[in-house]
């Protein structure tokens, strides 16, 4: 594997959002049912988290599972599920040490109820205190896809302007999307997908627009720190221009 090179200056993203995939491979491959991939994935989270607060990275978002993900087996469904609550009750203090602020994002009618709330608990007590910056907002998008988000801020956009339709009129991009539910959060400016597909599977869609893509070859549970790094590397080769002229 490429060695990071330490002092390299970086250009670090703001934004760094992964796409979490692979698992099932990783497991075939070693002859296991696919829960051991997922529940060596749990690991990659954890190791992105650490490099993301070393590398002085802000906002580091995953997509855990996608609506169309609610189409696979019970069992592998219930899997994940319980994934995300061990998770959550096995690193929420861990987070909360290195000041990391925790945040689920997607359907939630679609969740078990005591999911949510076990969610919601987490998510309030890693609200960092009055006047304090978290160093790191880590974002789960569970039970999310793009196509789902702008539809619902497009229904939120209708009722706020139900009795004065007139002034969708003057409406601006901003003004949308602060109805996605991702409001607040800045646009990732890396996406990276691991296991060698080349495709954003319905997930940002409104906010990728001007994202730099990385594809890696390598399977979502051998994704650690120095893999973690040396997308930083890559990212800080991007020209970005946003559609104009340097
Ligand atoms: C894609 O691999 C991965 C997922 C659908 C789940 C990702 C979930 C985790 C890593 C665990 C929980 C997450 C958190 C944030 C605690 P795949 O199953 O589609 O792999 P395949 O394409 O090889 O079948």
């Amino acid at each position: 594997m490429e060695e990071f090179k330490e002092n390299t200056q970086l250009k670090v993203p703001v934004h760094v959002s992964i796409i979490m995939d692979g698992n099932g491979r990783w497991a075939k491959l070693r002859g296991k049912e696919r829960v051991f991939g997922h529940s060596n994935g749990v690991e990659s989270v954890r190791a992105c988290v650490e490099a993301a607060v070393e590398n002085g990275v802000r906002y580091l978002s995953l997509f855990a599972f996608s609506e169309e993900n609610w189409g696979r087996p019970a069992e592998e469904v219930n899997t994940l599920m319980g994934l995300m609550f061990k998770a959550i009750a096995n690193e929420i203090e861990a987070l909360k040490k290195q000041r990391v602020r925790f945040r689920v994002l997607g359907d939630f009618s679609r969740l078990d109820p005591s999911l949510v709330e076990a969610i919601r608990a987490a998510e309030a007590s890693t609200v960092p205190s009055s006047g304090e910056e978290p160093v790191l907002d880590l974002i789960v998008f569970l039970s999310y896809s793009g196509k789902w988000d702008i539809l619902q801020a497009a229904k939120r956009l209708a009722a706020d302007f139900m009795s004065d339709p007139s002034g969708l009129e003057k409406v601006t991009t901003a003004e949308f999307a602060s109805r996605l539910v991702t409001a607040g959060i800045p646009d990732p400016d890396l996406i990276i997908r691991t296991s060698g597909e080349s495709r954003i599977s319905n997930y940002l869609l409104w906010q990728a627009a001007y994202s730099e893509f990385l594809f890696v070859d390598t399977l979502w549970p051998d994704f650690r720190k120095n893999d973690f790094r040396l997308a930083l590397e890559e990212y800080s080769k991007r020209d970005r221009r946003y559609g104009k002229v340097k």
